[in-house]
């Protein structure tokens, strides 16, 4: 193994070190000036776990047992912030915001059977306990629960999550063709993410654009916004693949290379100078010890310093596409929140022995 490279720590577009912002219910109250945000959030758990109806249904407990485990809930307090940017709160919010959470957790279930993930939100997976039959089934009745709540709500917001699940599906499936490959392009990679992550995201904030009434050019900001927040999170969760810290994330780390799926930083280092090694590596990810000389590689070359640039340059167009809601606290404080969980996922949720070396910027 070739020596660690010294040199000064490196500036890095994003802070990794200081007090994480504070992302409680009541943290999030003050950030967007809502105060009442807690009940609101409260709501939308009741509804999830009305909506799942535990013992009720035999996929009922290993169903509940993911959707109880929480998760951070960033879609359906998207879908809530997004709602309040028109002053609204009712019960059509809080089934939209419920359905965009069952769609989460319902792909988060039929992706772990992909992963072969063993945990998830710190909990053993379906999968894992009660076998990839029961999952495919949990993970369809879970997101039956969602089309039925989104139903309730409108038409409108029925074709919503329609719309955002199958470009999951496509999203994902996209990924899946390039498995394995070390040619894939950043583009290709971004077409996936924008399908299996942001289109979510962005349906979240037009749920809630939809069910406030907002007008026509508001809901786009809000898709827009919604869909470059979720590149932003998706670029760092694929980097907290590679430095993340499993117990804090509650799934595994070092997935991503090991499933050959080949991620910004990856792709990046591909193209540095040590990555013919690379590629050597990637190619006997069979074994385990290739897979961890392959991690170590990544983490060296300076590409991840580069993917937490990328993820701040989409937190700064999702900044952009409603800094003009700037009138209200709520429009404010979604300018303001995808470059605060960017923060506060890095400040959380890395391992601290990655914090110094590994992140280092290419010279
Ligand atoms: C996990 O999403 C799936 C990705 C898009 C990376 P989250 O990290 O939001 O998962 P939960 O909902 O908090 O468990
Ligand atoms: C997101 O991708 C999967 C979905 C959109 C369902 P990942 O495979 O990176 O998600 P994690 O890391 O398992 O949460
Ligand atoms: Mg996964
Ligand atoms: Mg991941």
């Amino acid at each position: 193994m070739p020596p660690a490279p010294s040199r000064p720590a490196p500036s890095l577009p994003l802070p990794v070190t200081g007090r994480p912002p504070d992302l409680s219910p009541a943290g999030l109250a003050r950030h967007f000036g809502l105060p009442d945000l807690p009940d609101r959030l409260a709501a939308v758990e009741e509804r999830l776990a009305e909506a799942i109806g535990g013992d009720r249904s035999p996929l009922g407990p290993a169903s509940q047992r993911v959707v109880s485990a929480g998760g951070k809930r960033l879609r359906p307090l998207l879908t809530v912030v997004a709602a309040a940017t028109g002053d609204v709160f009712d019960d059509r919010v809080v089934d939209a915001a419920a359905a965009v959470e069952l769609v989460q957790v319902g792909s988060l279930v039929h992706d772990d059977i992909l992963d072969d993930a063993a945990t998830r939100r710190g909990r053993p997976t379906i999968n894992a306990v009660e076998g990839v039959n029961h999952a495919v089934l949990a993970g369809d009745y879970i997101l039956a629960r969602a089309a039925e709540l989104a139903a309730g709500v409108s038409q409108e917001a029925a074709r919503l999550i329609a719309v955002a699940l199958g470009e999951l599906c496509e999203g994902q499936v996209l990924e899946m063709q390039d498995e394995y490959d070390p040619g894939r392009t950043v583009d290709a990679h971004l077409a996936s993410v924008r399908g299996k992550t942001a289109a979510l995201f962005a349906c979240a904030c037009r749920l809630g654009a939809h069910c406030a009434g907002l007008d026509e050019r508001t809901t786009e900001a809000l898709g827009t916004y919604g869909q470059a927040f979720g590149m932003s999170f998706q670029v760092l969760d694929d980097v907290l693949d590679l430095i993340g810290d499993e117990e804090r994330l509650g799934k595994p780390t070092g997935n991503d290379i090991a499933s050959g799926v080949y991620t910004l930083p990856v792709i990046s280092a591909l193209q540095g100078p040590d990555g013919a090694e690379l590629r050597q590596a990637l190619a006997e990810a069979d074994s385990p010890a290739a897979v961890d000389r392959a991690i170590d590689l990544v983490r060296r070359s300076g590409a991840i310093a580069e993917a937490l640039a990328t993820a701040d340059r989409y937190a700064d167009t999702a900044r952009r596409a409603v800094a003009h809601l700037d009138q209200c606290t709520a429009g404010e404080g979604l300018a303001r929140f995808p470059h605060t969980y960017a923060t506060w996922a890095l400040q959380t949720l890395i391992d601290p022995r990655h914090l110094d070396r590994p992140v280092a910027a290419r010279d």
